[in-house]
């Protein structure tokens, strides 16, 4: 597909002015304070800073799984933010996939049935995305799929969130350290699967502290005290 078949350079995610405050007690955290980006279909977006920087809390008012105190987020031209939480969660199945530092898989569910959970939330008949056997596969874990998630080691863990997170074939993909625990060779590998999807016309934004991934990013942001340094 070329440029005009994938509306490569259309904006696929944008944020105005967040902002997000946590009380507790008498502290009150400006986390963050007037963020404002876009991601365009087909860009890979690296976003670094020191830890504490408000990098996750970004991505979770991105991905709807929180809500900013200000400011406004659209994927394409569906408002994520001030939006009930059954209505994010519906828009992220079919339109967001996100893979967050915690992990995102069912513990009691094996891998292939965290993978078709994925698919069946976004609704359907057919799967949107891959198959299950070619998502582990794609993500270098092609025997693992009746291994639960406490049966895996941290890389591998890091890598099924990810199949995870793609199941749906996303025209935003959120990740928050998807290489953090990989040794380099995987790392690579993972890398080259994101900058795949990106050419397929998905948004990616990546929070990261890795050169490596930086380093494959179209831009990076940098965020300090919540706030996108110039
Ligand atoms: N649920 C919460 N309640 C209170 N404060 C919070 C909460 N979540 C985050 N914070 C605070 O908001 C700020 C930003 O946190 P955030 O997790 O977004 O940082 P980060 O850049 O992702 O850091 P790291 O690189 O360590 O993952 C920090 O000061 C943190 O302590
Ligand atoms: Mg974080």
């Amino acid at each position: 597909m070329g440029p005009a078949a994938t509306g490569a350079g259309s904006d696929a995610l944008t944020a105005r002015d967040l902002y997000r405050f946590y009380r507790s007690g008498e502290e009150e955290t400006l986390a963050l304070r007037g963020v404002s980006l876009r991601v365009r279909r087909g860009e890979t977006v690296a976003v670094t800073g020191p830890s504490g920087s408000g990098k996750s809390t970004l991505l979770a008012c991105l991905a709807g799984l929180d809500e900013p105190d200000g400011g406004v987020v659209h994927v394409g031209a569906e408002r994520v933010s001030h939006r009930s939480e059954a209505d994010r969660a519906r828009l992220r199945a079919r339109r967001i996939g996100v893979l967050l530092q915690s992990g995102n898989l069912l513990a009691h569910l094996d891998l292939r049935a965290n993978i078709r959970l994925a698919h069946s939330a976004a609704g359907g008949r057919a799967p949107r995305g891959p198959g299950a056997g070619e998502l582990l596969e794609q993500v270098g874990l092609p025997s693992r799929g009746a291994a639960l998630p406490r049966e895996l080691a941290g890389g591998e863990l890091a890598r099924a969130g990810l199949a995870v997170a793609l199941a749906n074939s996303p025209d935003v993909l959120l990740a928050d350290e998807p290489t953090g625990e990989l040794d380099g060779t995987t790392e690579l590998r993972i890398l080259e699967l994101l900058r795949e999807r990106a050419h397929a016309g998905t948004a990616v934004l990546l929070v990261t502290h890795s050169t490596e991934v930086v380093s494959v990013a179209d831009r990076v942001l940098t965020l300090r005290d919540g706030r996108i340094r110039p």
